[in-house]
């Protein structure tokens, strides 16, 4: 919170907030959304727009973190080498409309809802 406090007093815009991870004698249990609180803390004290990011890759947690006004971005690292498409997929799972360039918008289920028959798309 201090540094982040200073960098604001510098000029600087954001900050992206993780645990760090850089010394042993820390006994860090990651699960979803494991650093948020931390970012959170930031944004609330030193009153600097925040980044939320490490395992988060469900779009409704994501959305959940800012709605909640944890963060003011998610940024997704992993979850997005997994899934390149996962702006796409999280746009579908929270029923938003997105832009798809004409020669892949034949790739979404709306377009050929028989292939995905284990769900329900709009479209
Ligand atoms: C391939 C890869 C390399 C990374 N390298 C660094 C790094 O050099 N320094 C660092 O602070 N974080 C590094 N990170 C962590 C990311 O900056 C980011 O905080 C984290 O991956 C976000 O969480 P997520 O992968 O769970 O979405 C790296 C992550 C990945 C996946």
């Amino acid at each position: 919170v201090r540094f982040a406090a200073a960098l604001k007093a510098l000029g600087c815009d954001f900050v992206d907030v993780t645990s760090g991870g850089l010394d042993p004698r820390q006994r860090i249990a990651p699960s979803p959304g494991y650093q948020v609180p931390l970012a959170a803390r930031v944004r609330r004290e030193a009153g600097l727009p925040v980044w939320a990011v490490g395992m988060i890759t469900d779009p409704h947690q994501a959305e959940a973190i800012i709605a909640e006004g944890q963060a003011d971005l998610v940024a997704i690292a992993r979850g997005m080498m997994f899934d390149p498409r996962w702006a796409w997929h999280a746009a579908e799972a929270l029923g938003a409309e997105t832009a798809y360039s004409p020669r892949y918008a034949r790739c979404h289920p709306s377009r050929w809802p028989e292939a995905f028959p284990q769900r329900r798309v709009g479209g």
